[in-house]
This record gives structure tokens, C-alpha cells and sequence, in this order.
């Protein structure tokens, strides 16, 4: 039996038969490509990971990744590049890749880490609804924060763990809101329950109803079996709603609905079903804001938000970036079996930071400086991107999450910024006519 099916992405022919014959010596079946464009039209549900190069002709790795994320959210990808930018490590994982592996490829390694990645998808697939296990302590410890604003936050947690209303969970991205609401979880009567996450960003909108309240065999093309939803499998655990400011305008009426009555009907179905489960929300988005411009209803604002936290960004509370350096690299030292220190100056540079994709940028610094430097230490040269230009790095690190038609704005903003607002030269960089130019500015709202 074939242990996966591996789509490589290399205009490199020494590197896709290289990764050919050492992957299906591991009993892979693997199909490569030669730039993104056809990786996409290849690419379909039967695939258990990508292997992808950064510099492609025409399309580059990171869009490719992006690309695939988009369509296949859970399809591991993972990097194989030359290249030593850490600014291009940091943006390759923000768009969605799991792992990064520098060439020459080691060959045992290549093996490890695309079963590894392999692995660790099909485990938190089938870990969907996971019982949390955690006790209070490795919980606690979890959400690391040491600075007052930070033990605030884990103060309310506890206050609230054991009450039943509906908690909304606010914070700019990055800031640790599906941490905590696990967190809140694990420290509640409900911890030996189903924790049962929904992430409504990441569901195409059609398909956000059935996944919350399952649908009936038939209920829509598709539907070839009955299906229960998050809601129903949370069982009287926690049902997480993962950004609940994405929700669907026409589907609000039905989650108003489920947190007054507690009642909901499967998609084509006519059985009312009892909702037992504790509801966390979370978002990143000023719901109040949003329900000023029409875009999310008042009434249902009130009910959601009746316990909320708010989690500040990381650059407001200074101490626990200190506190999450240390425990991230005590972290990566003991996954790689390598130790590693921050020099004085490169901790200095990631403490002056102003990180505006909060922990998880953290996070992914830390691991690409991590990954990327030779020796025992990690200099402050492999920070220097940092401060290089910090607009830049806002658009890089916080790609995840946005909509595509958002990074394309993004991209010409900056490529019209970085040319001075000349049109033609910045239609070149990024390599399409002038006359697409003008259409994708018109659409995204550009002047
Ligand atoms: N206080 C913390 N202690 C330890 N790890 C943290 C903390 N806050 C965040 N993290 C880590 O940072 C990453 C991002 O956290 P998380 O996914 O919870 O953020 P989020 O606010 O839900 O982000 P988004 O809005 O993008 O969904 C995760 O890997 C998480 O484990
Ligand atoms: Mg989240």
C-alpha cells in the first residue's frame, strides 16, 4: 500500500527526480510539477502533502502555497528552498506552509519530515473532536503571560470558566484567542468533554450551516449521507466559533437562534435538536463596528458578547515577550535535539519589535531564525528584516487569514508605494500589463 501521494513543485529536474526516487523508495507515489500554474490544475483531495520550491518561474511558491491553502486548508505543504531570507521563511509560513527544508536535501530527513507533516494532519483531523486531557496546570501553562495585562486575562479566564453563558473572546490576530478558549476549556467542569472547534473563516459560506448543525442524506448536491454537525458532536462539551465575525449576514438569524432557544435543525431536516453544549466566539474584528455599518445584527451581538475578554496585542505588554522567547526556543531546542540561545542584541531586536502579527509571528520568527542559523546561537543578523521596512512586514506576516482580493491589494498598494505611484513601473514588478493595472485597482477601490 502507498504510504501518501506527494505532489513536488520544482523547475529544478535534478530536484524532482531526487525527491521522486527517495520518496517512492519510502512507498510514496509522487507526481511532480515544474512551476505552480500546473501544480494547480494537478492538485485534488487524493494528495497528502505538497513539496514546494520559493523561486518559480512566472508564480511564486509562497502564491502557490496560498493557492492550495485556499482550496485544500488541510493539505500539509511544505518548503524546499535554497534561499537563507528569513523574511521569505517567515512569509512562506504565514501563507500556510507547515515546514521548511533547506537544500542540499538530506534524504532521511525528507522522508521524516513529509511523514511527519502527513501525520500530524491526519492526527488533528481525527482529533476534531478531542477530548482535552490537559490538567489544570499544563493548561495554565500553556497560555504563557507574565505581564499584568496577561494575568488579567487569565484572571477572567478562571472567573468565567464555570458559567454557561456565551463568552466572545476579542483580539487582534495572532493574539492567542483559540489558545485561550481551549485554555478556558481545560480549566472548566466541562474538561473531560468534547472541545469542538468551528472555524467559520476558513468554511466556504456555503457549506457554514451544515457544518454547524449537519444536514440531512440528500439535503443538497452532495449530501450522500446524514451528517451531524459541530454543534451536535460538541455534545455537552464546548463548541467553539472560531472568528464569528465572518459569519454569513443570512445565516445570523440561525445562530441568534441556537443561543436563545437552544434549538437548531439539521440542513434539510425537520427534527428540532436540543443544543447542549457551551458556546465560546471569538473574533478579531470590532463586532460593534460592524454592527454600525449593517454588516453584523445588533441582537445577536448582545448575545454573544455576554462574558467578554479582550486579549491586548502583544506590543502592549512588553514582559511576556521576554517570557514567550524563552519558552519557545526551550521548545525548539528540545524538538530538534539542538540547543540554541538568542545572542544578546538579536533578543534586544525582538524585544523592540512593535510585532503586529502578536504571538504567532513570535512564534514564526523565532522558529525560521531558529531553523536558519548554523551555529549554537541565533545572531541579531538574522533579525535584521525586521526593521527593514516595517509596512512590508505587516503585509508578509499577516497574509493568513486575509482574502486573496485583500493580498492583491495589499500588493499593489505596496508595489505603487515602492515605485513612487508610477503605474507602469509597478504593472512590470509585478508582471502583469497596464491595462490590468487600472482594472485591479478599480476593483480593489484603488485611485
Ligand atoms: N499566551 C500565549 N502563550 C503561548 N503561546 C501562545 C500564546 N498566545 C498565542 N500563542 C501561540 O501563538 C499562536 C497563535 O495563537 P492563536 O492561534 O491562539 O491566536 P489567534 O488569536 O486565535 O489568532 P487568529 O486571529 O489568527 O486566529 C499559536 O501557536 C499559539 O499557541
Ligand atoms: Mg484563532
Amino acid at each position: 500500500m502507498k504510504k501518501g501521494k506527494i505532489l513536488v513543485v520544482d523547475d529544478d529536474h535534478l530536484i524532482t527526480t531526487m525527491v521522486e526516487k527517495v520518496l517512492s523508495a519510502a512507498g510514496m507515489h509522487v507526481v511532480s510539477c515544474g512551476d505552480c500554474e500546473s501544480a494547480l490544475t494537478t492538485i485534488n483531495e487524493s494528495f497528502s502533502a505538497v513539496l514546494m520550491d520559493l523561486s518559480l518561474p512566472r508564480m511564486d511558491g509562497i502564491l502557490g502555497i496560498m493557492a492550495i491553502k485556499d482550496q485544500f486548508p488541510d493539505m500539509p505543504c511544505l518548503v524546499i528552498s535554497a534561499e537563507e531570507d528569513v523574511r521569505r521563511a517567515v512569509a512562506s509560513m504565514s501563507a500556510g506552509a507547515s515546514d521548511y527544508l533547506r537544500k542540499p536535501i538530506d534524504h532521511e530527513e525528507l522522508v521524516m519530515r513529509v511523514h511527519h507533516a502527513i501525520e500530524t494532519v491526519r492526527a488533528s483531523i481525527e482529533n476534531q473532536v478531542f477530548r482535552n486531557s490537559m490538567n489544570q496546570s499544563d493548561a495554565e501553562e500553556s497560555w504563557i503571560g507574565v505581564s499584568p495585562k496577561s494575568l488579567h486575562v487569565l484572571e477572567r479566564a478562571r472567573q468565567i470558566a464555570n458559567s454557561d453563558a456565551t463568552v466572545l473572546i476579542t483580539g487582534e490576530t495572532g493574539t492567542g484567542k483559540s489558545l485561550l478558549a481551549r485554555y478556558i476549556h481545560s480549566i472548566s467542569a466541562l474538561s473531560d468533554k468534547p472541545f469542538v472547534s468551528a472555524s467559520i473563516a476558513s468554511l466556504p459560506a456555503n457549506l457554514i450551516e451544515s457544518e454547524l448543525f449537519g444536514h440531512e442524506k440528500g439535503a443538497f448536491t452532495g449530501a450522500a449521507c446524514e451528517k451531524p454537525g459541530r454543534v451536535e458532536i460538541a455534545k455537552d462539551g464546548t463548541i467553539f466559533m472560531d472568528e464569528i465575525g465572518e459569519m454569513p449576514l443570512s445565516l445570523q438569524p440561525k445562530i441568534l437562534r441556537v443561543l436563545q432557544e437552544r434549538e437548531f435543525e439539521r440542513v434539510g431536516g425537520t427534527q428540532t435538536h436540543k443544543m447542549s453544549a457551551r458556546v465560546i466566539a471569538c473574533t478579531n474584528r470590532d463586532l460593534r463596528r460592524m454592527c454600525e455599518t449593517g454588516r453584523f445584527r445588533q441582537d445577536l451581538y448582545f448575545r454573544v458578547s455576554v462574558l467578554p475578554i479582550e486579549i491586548p496585542p502583544l506590543r502592549e505588554r512588553p514582559d511576556d515577550i521576554e517570557a514567550l522567547i524563552d519558552r519557545f526556543i526551550a521548545h525548539l531546542s528540545a524538538k530538534t535535539g539542538q540547543g540554541k540561545s538568542l545572542t544578546p542584541d538579536a533578543r534586544n531586536a525582538l524585544l523592540k519589535y512593535h510585532w503586529p502579527g502578536n504571538v504567532r509571528e513570535l512564534q514564526n520568527v523565532l522558529e525560521c531564525a531558529f531553523t536558519l542559523s548554523p551555529g549554537a546561537s541565533i545572531p541579531s543578523n538574522q533579525l535584521n528584516f525586521l526593521f527593514d521596512s516595517p509596512a512590508e512586514i505587516v503585509a508578509s506576516t499577516s497574509l493568513a487569514g486575509r482574502t486573496l482580493a485583500e493580498i492583491e491589494k495589499l500588493a499593489i498598494e505596496q508595489t505603487l508605494d515602492s515605485c513612487d505611484g508610477n503605474k507602469a513601473h509597478a504593472a512590470r514588478t509585478l508582471g502583469i500589463s497596464e491595462k490590468s493595472i487600472y482594472n485591479k485597482m478599480s476593483r480593489a477601490g484603488l485611485r
